[in-house]
C-alpha cells in the first residue's frame, strides 16, 4: 500500500520516475522506464477497487443470506419491504461515476504519455522478420539485442518485412505491433543502466510462426558514453577483417540471418539450399520458375555479366529471378548488407566445403593437413 501511495504522489506531482521505480511485485515485473509508474499505479488502483468491492459484496451477501433467511419471523412475503431509497440510489450512482471518471482520466493520460514521443528522442530503426529483430542505429550499426542510452528518450521506428510481429518489453511497459507495409512507433526512457550482463527481456508477442520464440531478446541500458562506444564497435565489426578473411569470419555471422530459409547441406527449406548453388550459377544451370535457366540471362549484353552479379541481385532484389520451385518469399537485403557483406556471402558460397552445416567455419582447405 505504501508503494501505491508513493506512486500516487509521483503520478499527481509528475515527479521523476526514478523515485518511484520498484522491483518486481506479485503482479507486475520490475519498473524500468519512466512511463511504468503511471501505468502500474492505474493497474494497482483498479486492482484495489476490485478487492474492495469483492470483499464488500461477498461480506454483505453472506450477511444477508443469514440475516434474511426464510424463517417464521422473517416470512413477510412481499409486504412491508422498502421500495425506494433516494440516498442509497444516489450513492451507488455517484460513487461509481467518480471511480470510472478517475480511471478514464488516468488511463487517457497514461495512453497519451506512452504514445507521444518526446521531440528530442534518439531514433533506432527496428526491423522484424521471421524470426529475429534487427536494431539499426543512426551510425549504421546493427544488433540482434537492443542497446539504448540511459536517461534519454528513445524512439523505435518499427517495420516488418513479412508478417505481423509485436514488440513487447515488459519491464518498460512498452508494447506495440510491428506491421508489414507501415511504420509503427514505440518510445521508452530507462533511467537506470543495466550494464552488459543483465538486460531486460524483449519479446515478440504476436505468434508469427515456428520459431516465434527465437525473437526473445534482451534490452541493455548503458550510460551514454558506454553506449556510444558500443554502437561504434557494432558499426565497425567488419572493418578489421581483411578482405581474404571476409568469407570465413564475416560469412558465418551474416549467414545466421539466412539460415532460417537456406540450408548448407542440401536440405530443402523456404528457399533453395546453398549446397551446389555456386556451381549451378557458374554453369548457368540454375533453374528459374519461368522455365529459363541462368545461362539464358548471363553473358555480354544480358542481365548478368557474371555469376557474382546474379548472386548479388538475388540478395538485393530477390524477386527478379525466382529459383524453381520456390515462391517469392525472400525480403530484400538491400539495406541490411553492405557491399563487403555481400562479398562475404559470395565468398562463402564459393567455398562451401569449408563450412559445417550450421554455418561455422572448419578452416581453410589446404591449411588444415
Ligand atoms: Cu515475431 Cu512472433
Amino acid at each position: 500500500m505504501s508503494t501505491m501511495l508513493a506512486n500516487l504522489l509521483c503520478v499527481l506531482l509528475a515527479m521523476p520516475a526514478t523515485l518511484a521505480s520498484r522491483p518486481a511485485t506479485f503482479w507486475l515485473p520490475e519498473q524500468a522506464s519512466t512511463v511504468a509508474p503511471g501505468i502500474d499505479f492505474l493497474f494497482d488502483l483498479i486492482n484495489a477497487i476490485c478487492y474492495f468491492f469483492f470483499a464488500l459484496i461477498v461480506v454483505l451477501m453472506a450477511y444477508f443470506v443469514i440475516r434474511y433467511r426464510r424463517s417464521p419471523q422473517n416470512h413477510a412475503g412481499n409486504a412491508g419491504g422498502p421500495t425506494h431509497n433516494t440516498v442509497l440510489e444516489l450513492t451507488w450512482t455517484i460513487v461509481p461515476l467518480i471511480i470510472v471518471v478517475v480511471i478514464f482520466f488516468l488511463g487517457f493520460r497514461g495512453y497519451m504519455e506512452s504514445n507521444t514521443v518526446p521531440r528530442n528522442a534518439y531514433e533506432i530503426q527496428v526491423t522484424a522478420r521471421q524470426w529475429d529483430w534487427m536494431f539499426q542505429y543512426p551510425n549504421g550499426a546493427r544488433s540482434d539485442d537492443l542497446y539504448i542510452p540511459a536517461g534519454r528518450p528513445v524512439k523505435l521506428v518499427m517495420r516488418s518485412v513479412d508478417v505481423i510481429h509485436s514488440l513487447f518489453i515488459p519491464d518498460f511497459r512498452v508494447k506495440n505491433d510491428v506491421v508489414p507495409g507501415r511504420y509503427t512507433y514505440a518510445w521508452l526512457e530507462a533511467p537506470t543502466p543495466t550494464g552488459m550482463q543483465r538486460g531486460h527481456w524483449l519479446f515478440c508477442t504476436e505468434y508469427c510462426g515456428d520459431e516465434h520464440s527465437n525473437m526473445n531478446k534482451k534490452v541493455y541500458v548503458l550510460p551514454q558514453e558506454e553506449f556510444d562506444l558500443e554502437i561504434e564497435r557494432l558499426a565497425r565489426w567488419m572493418d578489421p577483417i581483411a578482405d581474404e578473411d571476409l568469407y570465413s569470419l564475416a560469412g558465418p555471422r551474416i549467414y545466421r540471418q539466412c539460415a532460417q530459409c537456406h540450408s548448407l547441406d542440401g536440405k530443402v527449406g523456404i528457399g533453395p539450399s546453398w549446397q551446389g548453388a555456386w556451381e549451378r550459377a557458374q554453369a548457368g544451370t540454375t533453374p528459374f520458375v519461368d522455365g529459363s535457366t541462368l545461362a539464358d540471362h548471363m553473358g555480354p549484353g544480358k542481365t548478368y555479366g557474371t555469376p557474382e552479379d546474379y548472386i548479388r541481385e538475388s540478395i538485393i532484389n530477390p524477386g527478379r529471378h525466382l529459383v524453381t520451385p520456390f515462391g517469392n518469399n525472400m525480403p530484400t537485403f538491400r539495406t541490411l548488407l553492405t557491399d563487403r557483406g555481400i562479398d562475404a556471402i559470395i565468398g562463402m558460397l564459393k567455398r562451401l566445403d569449408e563450412f559445417n552445416a550450421d554455418g561455422s567455419w572448419k578452416g581453410r582447405n589446404g591449411d588444415a593437413q
